[in-house]
């Protein structure tokens, strides 16, 4: 039998004019930038699904710890027949430890790469037969909406794995507020938010020892050089992530090897040896101080769980 997937496509345009522009503004700045949504394609998907599996990067398997022991607990505040809308949905794999508790009336995964999304979310309609399951392709840091329906039956968007923290403050904020206005009074916001800790612990979890981050990080490079018209050497960088106790993140960044001129869709950049490229945030909050940003965005904080150590944090949050 097929499996109905439906499928919303909210791309904006084509996803490749948007990688060209953004590089090249990004790289006239000062501070050479690229936003960390273009690791996302096919293969950076499986990367980052590697990352998850390193012995040092934690958030992954102690946030799924939480989510086990709070998910009969979630599912008795989000009510039966929510809909459920996880953003960034990637493999699908952390809602799978909410549906059986919470059996909602339908799921909506939204994720920025076609193919990653449309494989997880047919797993997930293999797996859950009950289980009325919607894909969206969409870059929600930008455009989100809600199809059609789901809007109305109190919805609970889930947004696990500290996606939240690779947003600066003001547009976590920013992001937070356009969820809220999204929602409707009732709905409610499921988020993972990595915390505050010892550096050394979130140094290494960025620095694996089998370099699956440092590829995750290259593989940017990587898309520039097969995807643009560029002479770039993704080779002549090297990974470079590091705790920035002042802004209170972890930063990645790519660090030039040589004094190098690039070409780019016709446009040369200067990099200086050791010149770097920055390519995420990763912002670790307090469990009050992320409280805090989602009340001033408009949610009422429900609920929180957090693991032994204090690594990790799930708030649920209400729509008001
Ligand atoms: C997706 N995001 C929350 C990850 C993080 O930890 O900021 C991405 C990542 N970057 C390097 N490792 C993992």
């Amino acid at each position: 039998m097929a499996l109905a997937i439906r499928f919303h496509d909210q791309r904006q345009g084509p996803h490749e004019s948007s990688l060209r522009n953004e590089v090249l503004a990004g790289f006239s700045a000062e501070q050479k930038w690229l936003s960390p949504k273009f690791f996302y394609d096919q293969r950076g998907s499986e990367l980052f699904e590697r990352i998850c599996e390193q012995p040092e990067y934690y958030p992954t398997r102690t946030e799924e710890a939480i989510l086990a022991r709070a998910a009969q607990d979630i599912a008795t505040l989000a009510g039966r027949d929510a809909n459920l809308v996880e953003l960034g949905s990637g493999a699908s794999q952390k809602v799978r430890l909410l549906l059986e508790a919470m059996h909602p009336a339908s799921y909506l995964g939204i994720d920025i790469s076609k193919d990653f999304l449309l494989t997880s979310t047919h797993r997930l309609a293999t797996d859950y037969p009950w289980l009325e399951v919607h894909a969206a392709c969409a870059d929600f840091s930008k455009t989100m909406q809600l199809p059609k329906g789901f809007d109305g039956r109190h919805p609970l968007a889930f947004f696990p794995g500290s996606s939240i923290g690779n947003f600066t403050p003001p547009q976590a904020l920013a992001f937070l507020t356009n969820l809220h206005g999204l929602l409707p009074p009732g709905g409610a916001l499921l988020i993972g938010v990595d915390l505050v800790k010892n550096k050394a612990v979130l140094e290494a979890a960025y620095n694996d020892k089998a370099g699956v981050t440092a590829e995750f990080n290259l593989h940017l490079l990587e898309r520039i050089h097969d995807e643009l018209d560029c002479d770039l050497d993704p080779q002549s960088f090297s990974h470079h992530a590091f705790f920035n106790e002042c802004e209170s993140r972890i930063e990645m960044h790519l660090v030039s090897q040589t004094s190098q001129d690039v070409t780019i869709e016709g446009q040369r950049f200067h990099f200086a040896a050791g010149e770097s490229l920055h390519t995420e945030n990763s912002y670790k909050y307090t469990a009050a101080g992320f409280c805090e940003l989602a009340t001033h965005a408009g949610f009422r904080p429900v609920a929180l769980w957090t693991d032994p150590a204090a690594l990790f944090s799930v708030h649920f949050l209400r729509r008001e």
